[in-house]
């Protein structure tokens, strides 16, 4: 069953930041664009890559693969470029109480 995870103070996540969040055996990328956030897959769906080593785009609210350049969007989770064809999992997220949290 899904429950909601604390990941960090809000305070401490600002706009265009990407971190990582790691919880059980998942790798998560926890990012915010124009003070929203974000949870999605950490790893690229195309070859191992770390995306938290990628480039935030916060005009397009997405996140580009360090290694073959895809873009994934943050939102849907799914590449806007190939050679990814697979989309990443994303995650609920918000912000109350001062902290971030994401339904895991
Ligand atoms: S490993 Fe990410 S696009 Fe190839």
């Amino acid at each position: 069953m899904a429950s909601w995870i604390k990941v960090c103070e809000t305070k401490t996540l600002n706009n265009g930041d990407m971190i990582d969040f790691d919880h059980d055996d998942k790798k998560i990328l926890i990012s915010k664009v124009k003070n929203k956030v974000y949870a999605t897959d950490r790893i690229c769906t195309h070859a191992y890559a770390d995306l938290s080593t990628g480039f935030l785009n916060e005009d397009d609210i997405t996140v580009t693969c360090p290694l073959h350049m895809s873009r994934f969007n943050l939102e849907s989770g799914k590449p806007e470029n190939l050679p990814a064809e697979d989309p990443l999992k994303t995650y609920s997220a918000e912000s109350r109480d001062g902290w971030v949290y994401i339904l895991i």
